[in-house]
C-alpha cells in the first residue's frame, strides 16, 4: 500500500482533468489531481493546453487583434478619430499571459475549495496494486500514491509536418504563434483549421502579410458548405490568402526565415518565403510518460487511448477522457466527459451527447454550429427544410455595424425537428448556445420562431431564421 491513497487520481489537470477532479470531490471522493505543466517561474499552471497554450491564450489575443483592426478600420465610420494608431505587441503579450495566469490561479483555488489534492508532476502507472493501482509522481519530491480509480485526461500534442520540427522561433507550433514578439511581415500558415484561422487572422489584423496552404480541394470540409462559402469570402475580403489543394514538400528553416515549397492545386511547382511558418495539421493525443505498458492500458493506432462510449478503458477502474481518446478535440467535450465519468464512478448516469456539441471558430465573422450540416443530411438522404436569415436584415447588426454572414436551420422534413443550427456572423459564438438548448429539448423550428426574442438583439436573426423554414420571415 502506498502511503496517500485516493479514491480517485486523475491525471491531467486540463479541462477534462480538473473538471473530473472537481466532480469527484463534489461527490464525496478522496481526490488527487496531478498535472506537469509549469509556469515560467517554476511554479504549477494547471489548466493544460486550454488555459495555457489554447482556447484561453488564443482568445485574449483574438480580442487584442480585433480592437486594433476595429481602430484602424471602422472607428472611422462612428466618427472616432485616432492618429499614430500602434501595437505595443509585448504589452498585447503580457496581457495575455496575465489572463492565463488569472485562469491557472482560478484552477488552483478551485481546488482548494473542493478538497481536492494537487501535485505538481507526472504521473505514471507504478504498477496495479490490491483494490487499485500504485500512481508514481515524479515532480519537485517524488512520491508513489494509491487509487481505487485512475482517469486519465493527459490532452494531445501538435503534430509536426516531417522534415520541419517546430523550433517555436521560425517554425510554430500553436505554442510558438502565441508567443511571436513582433509582427512578422510575412507570415505562412499550413493547415485551414481551427488554429490556422484563428492565429492567421490575429496576425493579419497586426498587419501580417498571411498566406495559408490547405491540403484539402475543400475549405472547411467539416462546415456547412454555404458557411464555409460566406466565410471564405469574407477572409479572403479581409486579405487573408488561402490556397487549397496544395502538396506540401521541402520546408526549408534557414536563419532569415522559412521557405516552403509545395505543389499548387494545378500542379504547379511553387515557393512561400515567410518570416514565421505555423504549423497547424491536427493534434495527436498524449500518453507521453504515462508508462501505459505497466499495465497493459489499449492504445489505439493514433495512440488514442481506447474507450468506450462511457469512457472506460480495456483496465478496470481506469477511464480516459478528453484530446487523449476519440472524438472532438474541444475543452468543453473534455469537460463533459469528466464530469459524466465522475458520476459513473459515483454509480450515476453520467452523459455526453455527442450530437449536441457546439462548435465555434472565433475568427471574424465568427463560424458556430450544432448537430448535422446539409450535406450530411443529402448524404444520408435524410427529408429536410432549410431556412436561413441574413444579419444584413437585423437592426442591431446594423447598429454594431457587422452585418456579415447568416443563421441557418435545418428541420426534419415531416416533424419539423431541429437536426443542425448553422452560423457565421457577430457573436455567433453566443448565439449558438439557444440552438443547443432546443436541440437537447428536441425542439422543432416552430418553438424557436413562436419564442419572444429581444429586440433589437442578434438572436432575432435566429428567430427569423426557424421562421425561414416555414417559409414566413417577418423582416426579410
Ligand atoms: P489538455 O488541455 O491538453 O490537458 C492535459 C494536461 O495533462 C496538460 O496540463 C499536461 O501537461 C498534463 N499531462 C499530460 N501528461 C501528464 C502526465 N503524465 N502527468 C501529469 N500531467 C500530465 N477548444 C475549445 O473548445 N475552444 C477553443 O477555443 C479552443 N481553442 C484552442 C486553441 C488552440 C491554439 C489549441 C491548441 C487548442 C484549442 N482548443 C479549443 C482545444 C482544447 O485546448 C483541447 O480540446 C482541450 O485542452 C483538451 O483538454 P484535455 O483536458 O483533454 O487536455
Ligand atoms: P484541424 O484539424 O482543425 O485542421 C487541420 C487542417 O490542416 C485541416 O484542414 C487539414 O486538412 C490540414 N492539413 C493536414 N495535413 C496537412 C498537410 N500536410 N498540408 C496542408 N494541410 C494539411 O487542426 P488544428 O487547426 O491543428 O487544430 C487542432 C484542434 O484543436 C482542432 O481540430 C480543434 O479540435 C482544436 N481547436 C479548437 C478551437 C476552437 O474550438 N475554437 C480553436 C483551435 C483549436
Amino acid at each position: 500500500m502506498a502511503e496517500k491513497n485516493f479514491d480517485v487520481v486523475v491525471i491531467g489537470g486540463g479541462p477534462g482533468g480538473y473538471i473530473a477532479a472537481i466532480r469527484a470531490a463534489q461527490l464525496g471522493f478522496n481526490t488527487a489531481c496531478i498535472d506537469e505543466w509549469t509556469n515560467h517561474k517554476g511554479g504549477p499552471a494547471p489548466g493544460g493546453t486550454c488555459t495555457n497554450v489554447g482556447c484561453i491564450p488564443s482568445k485574449a489575443l483574438l480580442q487584442s487583434s480585433e480592437h486594433f483592426e476595429q481602430a484602424h478600420h471602422h472607428f472611422q465610420d462612428h466618427g472616432i478619430g485616432l492618429d499614430n494608431l500602434s501595437i505595443d505587441v509585448p504589452k498585447m503579450l503580457s496581457r495575455k499571459d496575465l489572463v492565463v495566469k488569472q485562469n491557472n490561479d482560478g484552477i488552483l483555488y478551485l481546488f482548494k475549495k473542493n478538497k481536492v489534492t494537487f501535485f505538481h508532476g507526472r504521473g505514471s502507472f507504478a504498477k496495479a496494486a490490491e483494490g487499485g493501482y500504485e500512481i508514481a509522481v515524479a515532480g519537485k519530491q517524488a512520491e508513489t500514491i494509491g487509487a481505487k480509480h485512475v482517469v486519465v485526461a493527459t490532452g494531445s500534442n501538435a503534430r509536426a509536418l516531417p522534415g520541419a520540427p517546430f523550433d517555436e522561433v521560425n517554425v510554430l507550433s500553436n505554442d510558438g504563434a502565441l508567443k511571436v514578439g513582433a509582427v512578422p511581415r510575412k507570415l505562412g500558415v499550413i493547415g485551414s483549421g481551427v488554429i490556422g484561422l484563428e492565429m492567421g487572422s490575429v496576425w493579419r489584423r497586426l498587419g501580417a502579410e498571411v498566406t495559408v496552404l490547405e491540403a484539402l480541394p475543400t475549405f472547411l470540409a467539416a462546415v456547412d458548405e454555404q458557411v464555409a462559402k460566406e466565410a471564405f469570402k469574407a477572409f479572403t475580403k479581409q486579405g487573408l490568402k488561402i490556397e487549397l489543394g496544395v502538396k506540401i514538400g521541402e520546408i526549408k528553416n534557414e536563419a532569415g526565415g522559412v521557405t516552403v515549397a509545395y505543389t499548387d492545386a494545378k500542379g504547379g511547382a511553387q515557393s512561400l518565403a515567410v518570416d514565421k511558418l505555423i504549423v497547424s495539421i491536427g493534434r495527436t493525443p498524449n500518453t507521453i510518460g504515462l508508462n501505459a505498458e505497466a499495465v497493459g492500458l489499449k492504445l489505439d493506432e493514433r495512440g488514442a487511448i481506447v474507450v468506450d462510449a462511457d469512457c472506460k478503458t480495456n483496465l478496470p477502474n481506469v477511464w480516459a477522457i478528453g484530446d487523449v481518446v476519440r472524438g472532438p478535440m474541444l475543452a468543453h467535450k473534455a469537460e463533459e466527459e469528466g464530469v459524466a465519468v465522475a458520476e459513473r464512478i459515483a454509480g450515476q448516469h453520467g452523459h455526453v451527447n455527442f450530437n449536441t456539441i457546439p462548435w465555434v471558430i472565433y475568427t471574424s465573422p465568427e463560424i458556430a454550429w450544432v448537430g448535422q450540416t446539409e450535406q450530411q443530411l443529402k448524404a444520408e438522404g435524410r427529408a429536410y427544410k432549410a431556412g436561413s436569415f441574413p444579419f444584413m436584415a437585423n437592426g442591431r447588426a446594423r447598429a454594431l455595424g457587422d452585418t456579415t454572414g447568416f443563421v441557418k436551420f435545418l428541420a426534419d422534413a415531416k416533424t419539423d425537428e431541429i437536426l443542425g443550427v448553422h452560423i457565421v456572423g457577430p457573436m455567433a459564438s453566443e448565439l449558438i448556445s439557444e440552438a443547443v438548448v432546443a436541440m437537447e429539448f428536441k425542439a422543432s423550428a416552430e418553438d424557436i420562431a413562436r419564442i419572444c426574442h429581444a429586440h433589437p438583439s442578434l438572436s432575432e436573426a435566429t428567430k427569423e431564421a426557424a421562421l425561414a423554414v416555414d417559409k414566413r420571415t417577418l423582416n426579410f
